[in-house]
Parts: structure tokens; C-alpha cells; sequence
């Protein structure tokens, strides 16, 4: 939630922040905000309500000339969207500036206290009581002012600060919310995000929680929470600005739906070796290990939460270990049964996420193990975790998350396979049997794209609805629910998913005529009890669209409209039958002239709790 970004350098700061906020926006794009120090040493700040381009709009008819400043793209937590409420954050004489992402937990007690002292407060937010703490510690010397700040805040922050009080230094900080920093030619660009930087630079270092950046004169410290200095290794970026960038395609999200079979094939692919046997090179985990284990838990928030349900199916069919899977918010407040024979899993697209990172630490501290699945190198998910499996699925920009949610249910099988091979819950023919079925599913996923125009006639009838519902059984059931967040997602369309089976227990009561109902049938031994189930839906008016395997019987004779997609094994079909609904909820999307990569009131990474 929340982007920040910072330069310090000889060029033009501006040109360099405002294209750091755009690759940014997706983090937030309610108001932004820049300041920097001018050609005089003065602080000059410019902010604005709305998307990015408004405050381009205004800083275009500003003299805004310096090679120190920072900038704030914003998801608001505290106070509405607004130009008060808006970055960077100053102190009473203008002479401080400040971007934060993250929440100051204690901000309220240490408001109460600045008003007392005298200062006045112009926005609603928690971030404005860091300038002020800034000044109140300020006896001349910046970094002991930031240092005493700092020591005060309860919560999560990635802060950058500059001030004209002291124009040749710029800090930057962060606890719990990331922050890398890019490293050029005597250059820096601070930022929540690597896509922010790449255009500078793919070399940078990884900040750790309360490590403190100090840029004075040219040169760049990072110290401890002490003031220790901490030596640091620069990290070269493997991919580049196109990754990060539309590619010819209207919109991101399109573009990484496409990108899924190469997701696939990375995935898996970058795992096997020359005899085509699984080899996990962050999986620490020995069969020994495996064997002490007597229980998963799969944790983690929205779309990687769905991953996590399929990943039950496969963990508990393949490897035989019992597998409780849980929201990350609630997980960590429902006294979980954790100790040295549980294994954590976690699954986050960013890493950053803090319901899940809270989770991840709380199932650490009662002594479990940790498993991170995660798709962002050096993330803070990544560097807690004791076992290690990136989704090779490239940067993931749109809000709505598809090629990341498919790489990671490549990374559940993976996993299972690699489990049940070890513990030998497997034979040697149905392993490879399976690993040469997902080698398959990036060219089945290329099949099922070149029908997108079918799919696009579908979402016609979706666009028109004023509800939808979506079902399935077995492991169909947890595809409808991440079809319906989707769409719910970019297309605002109120959509429920539903255990097929619970439908009469209550729901059924809401299908009207013409209701579209989603029924998602790709499991071979409970495909006749989906067909009735449409049954009872056509018969209350409902409009059946089906998602079913090629030549499914009755199915075509039931619905209204079927999509067709190919065959492979029952505990595979989630990858196959959730691509079709990612084009429906993109379509739908499309058609009511939405924003689809950055959908209302959503950010794509939620740092905040
Ligand atoms: O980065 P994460 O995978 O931890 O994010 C978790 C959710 O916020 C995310 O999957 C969200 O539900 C997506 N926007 C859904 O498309």
C-alpha cells in the first residue's frame, strides 16, 4: 500500500520520480505527491487528489529544478483521499519533507502529545507526526533527529526524508514495508519496488528492517538501528524494464494472463533435472525432515489463499500429510496448533504482505517450520522463511493477480510431487506420469487462449447482470471462488461462489431469470452431480454458463453456453479451468469501461493489516 520513491543524485529528480511513481501506482493511485530541494536549497512540494497524470499535470507548470527529492503514490489508511491527506508530509516551517508507506500504530498518542507542544496538524493522517518529531529532536544535526524520530514510532513504515535544512543529506528507513535502493554512478533511486528503479538501474541493495539509508555528499551509508555501519552485497536484477511494461498489450493484466505459459514452463521447468526428477535447490527439507512432520498449514490472503486450497488437494492426495489451510488475517489471532512437527506454509505473490508476513512470524515464534512460496526475490517473505520456492512467473503489475496464482498452484504440484516421492507415497510411474502432465499445461493454457473470442462473446451477458454466481465440487469448488474474486475485483460485479451441493441449502433462492450461474465442471467423478445441479438452476430461470473438459457428456445439452478446455488429470484442472474466468473477468471488466489494472479502493500490494 502505498509507493514511495527517492533520488539523490546530479540529474533531474523529478523526471526520475514521477516515472518511479508510475511503475509504482499499482501499490496506490488515490493522490501523489513530490518535493524536492530547488537550485536555492529550498524545499518545493507539489500535491494532488487523483492519478498520478493530475500531478504531472500541475508539476509541468512548476519550476520544480533539483537532484534531491522524493515522491508518494497513495492508498489511504488514515483520511480520505485529498491533497491535505496526500505526500510527502511537512513540517510547520516547510522545511522537512516526508513519504511514508506503512501505519504509524502510535501515531495518535504522539499527536496528542506534538499538539501539546504547540505543533498544528493539516491532515488527517499518521504520517504527519514524523516531520513534526523530526523538528521537535532537531538540534542540528539530521541524522541524530531522525534517529530520536524513529525510536518513537510503533507500526510499519518505509519512510525517505529530505530537508533544507540540511540540502546535501537525504535518509531513508523502513520497518516492515519494503524498500530497495538502486545503485548508478554515484546515483541513488530509493523506492517500496524494484519495477521503480529499473529504468535507473537493475543493481541494488535490499534494506532490512530499521537499516537506515544515509546519502550525504555523494555518499551512501547504511547503518543499524545503532548507527552501526552494516556492509551490504548489491543484487543484479535478472529482469529488465519490459517485463515490467505493457508490451503492445492494452493493459497489464492481459498481457500477464498471456505470459502464464511461460510462467508454467519457468516454474517447473527451471526444477528438473537431466533425468526429469524434481530437484528443489531452496528446499531444505530432508526426507527425515518429512517424515517428523506431522501437519501443513497452508497460509495466506485473497488470491494466493485460493493457490493454497488447491494446494491442500494436492498435498494430502499425493503425500499422504494432513493439510489445514487459512486466511492469513485470521491465522494469526486463532491460537494455532504450531510446534516443531508443523510445517508453515506461506504463499505470497509480493512477499510483502503483512497479514501474512504477521502470520509467518507468529507461527515462528511457537517453533514451526516455514515454507515461503513467493515470486519476489529478496522479499521480506522470502528472508524469514527457512525453505524457499519462487514462482519464476516474472513482475506481476496488474492489481488482479493471474499469471502469479498460476505459477504458484505450479509450485503446489511441484511441491506434492516432490513430498510424496520422498516420503514414497508415490510410485516411480505415477511421478513422472504427473511431472510430464504439468510439462503439458502451457501448451494446453495456449489452446485455451486461442478461443478468447468465445470467451469475450460470454462476457456480453456477465456485463448486463446485476449478480452472478459461480460453482463447482472437489477442487472446482476452489476455482469458482477465485473466478468470483476476479471478476469481483475489476468488474464490480457482486458474484458469489458456492460448493455446488450447498446451492439448495439456502442460495438457490436468489437465481432469478436470466441470473448467469457459473458452473465449473472439470472432475470426472462428480460431473453428473454438476449436471444436476445446473439442472435445478435452468430449471429456476438461471442462465448456465459451463467450463467442462473436452466431450463431457450432457454437459452441452444442460448449459447455456459451454467452455470447452482440455483434458489432463482431475487434480491438475484448476490451472486449465481458471484461465477462461480470468478472460471473463477481464472482458466484463473491458466492456463496463473499467480501470482493470488498477481497480477502485484496491492496491496491489497490502502492507497494511
Ligand atoms: O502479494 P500477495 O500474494 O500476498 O497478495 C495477496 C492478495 O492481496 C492478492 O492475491 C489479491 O487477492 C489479488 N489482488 C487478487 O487478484
Amino acid at each position: 500500500m502505498c509507493g514511495i520513491v527517492g533520488f539523490y543524485g546530479k540529474q533531474d529528480a523529478i523526471a526520475i520520480i514521477l516515472e518511479g511513481l508510475s511503475a509504482l501506482e499499482y501499490r496506490g493511485y488515490d493522490s501523489s505527491g513530490v518535493a524536492i530541494l530547488d537550485e536555492k536549497h529550498l524545499l518545493k512540494c507539489v500535491k494532488e487528489k487523483g492519478r498520478l497524470k493530475v500531478l504531472e499535470a500541475v508539476v509541468k507548470e512548476e519550476h520544480m529544478v533539483g537532484s534531491i527529492g522524493i515522491g508518494h503514490t497513495r492508498w489511504a489508511t488514515h483520511g480520505v483521499p485529498s491533497k491535505e491527506n496526500a505526500h510527502p508530509h511537512l513540517s510547520e516551517d516547510e522545511t522537512i519533507a516526508v513519504v511514508h508507506n506503512g501505519i504509524i500504530e502510535n501515531y495518535l498518542e504522539l499527536k496528542a502529545e506534538l499538539v501539546e507542544k504547540g505543533y498544528t496538524f493539516v491532515s488527517d493522517t499518521d504520517t504527519e507526526v514524523i516531520p513534526h518529531l523530526i523538528d521537535l529532536y532537531d538540534e542540528g544535526d539530521f541524522e541524530n533527529a531522525v534517529y530520536q524520530a524513529l525510536s518513537r514510532l510503533k507500526g510499519a513504515y518505509a519512510l525517505g526524508i529530505i530537508s533544507s535544512r540540511y540540502p546535501d543529506t537525504f535518509m531513508a528507513t523502513r520497518k516492515e514495508s519494503p524498500l530497495v535502493v538502486g545503485v548508478k554512478d554515484g546515483e541513488y533511486v530509493v523506492a517500496s519496488d524494484i519495477p521503480a528503479i529499473l529504468s535507473f538501474t537493475r543493481d541494488v541493495y535490499y534494506l532490512d528492517n530499521h537499516e537506515v539509508v544515509i546519502l550525504d555528499k555523494g555518499h551512501l551509508r547504511i547503518q543499524d538501528s545503532q548507527g552501526h555501519l552494516v556492509n551490504k552485497t548489491v543484487t543484479h536484477i535478472d529482469w529488465n524494464k519490459e517485463a515490467a511494461s505493457k508490451n503492445g498489450y492494452s493493459h497489464f493484466m492481459m498481457k500477464e494472463i498471456y505470459e502464464q505459459p511461460t510462467a508454467i514452463r519457468e516454474t517447473l521447468g527451471r526444477r528438473l533435472d537431466e533425468k526429469g526428477h524434481i530437484h528443489l535447490d531452496g528446499i531444505k527439507l530432508q526426507k527425515e525432515d518429512l517424515e517428523q512432520i506431522d501437519k501443513i498449514y497452508i497460509v495466506a490472503c485473497g488470491t494466493a489463499y485460493h493457490a493454497g486450497l488447491v494446494g491442500k488437494y494436492a498435498i494430502e492426495k499425493l503425500a499422504r500429510i494432513p493439510v489445514t489451510v487459512d486466511i492469513a488475517s485470521e491465522f494469526r489471532y486463532s491460537d494455532p496448533f504450531i510446534d516443531r512437527k508443523t510445517l508453515l506454509i506461506v504463499v505470497s505473490q509480493s512477499g510483502e504482505t503483512a497479514d501474512t508476513l504477521a502470520a509467518l512470524k507468529e507461527a515462528k515464534r511457537r517453533g514451526g517450520r516455514i515454507l515461503a512460496i513467493t515470486n519476489v526475490v529478496g522479499s521480506s517473505v522470502a528472508r524469514e522463511a527457512d525453505d524457499l520456492f519462487y514462482t519464476w512467473a516474472g513482475p506481476e503489475i496488474a492489481v488482479a493477480s493471474t499469471k502469479a496464482y498460476t505459477a504458484q498452484l505450479v509450485a503446489f504440484y511441484i511441491l506434492a510431487l516432490h513430498f510424496a516421492y520422498t516420503k514414497g507415497t508415490l510410485t516411480e510411474g505415477g511421478y513422472t506420469d504427473y511431472i510430464q502432465e504439468v510439462e503439458a499445461l502451457g501448451t494446453q493454457v495456449e489452446i485455451i487462449l486461442s478461443e478468447k473470442d468465445h470467451i469475450q462473446d460470454v462476457a456480453r451477458i456477465l456485463v448486463e447482470a446485476t449478480s452472478a454466481f459461480y460453482l463447482g465440487r472437489g477442487v472446482d469448488y476452489t476455482t469458482a471462488m477465485e473466478a468470483a474474486l476476479k471478476i469481483k475485483e475489476i468488474s464490480y460485479l457482486h458474484t458469489e461462489a458456492f460448493a455446488a451441493g450447498e446451492l439448495k441449502h439456502g442460495t438457490i433462492a436468489l437465481i432469478e431469470e436470466g441470473t448467469p450461474v457459473l458452473a465449473i465442471a472439470t472432475q470426472d467423478h462428480l460431473v453428473e452431480k454438476m449436471v444436476s445441479n445446473m439442472k435445478e438452476v435452468k430449471a429456476r430461470g438461471g442462465y448456465v454458463i459451463a467450463i467442462a473438459k473436452e466431450d463431457t457428456p450432457h454437459i452441452q445439452q444442460v448449459a447455456d453456453q459451454v467452455i470447452e478446455i482440455p483434458k489432463t488429470s482431475d487434480l491438475l484442472m484448476p490451472i486449465l479451468a481458471v484461465v477462461p474466468t480470468q478472460l471473463l473477468a477481464y472482458y466484463t471488466s473491458v466492456l463496463k469501461g473499467n480501470d482493470v489494472d488498477k481497480p477502485r479502493n484496491l492496491a496491489k500490494s497490502v502492507t497494511v493489516e
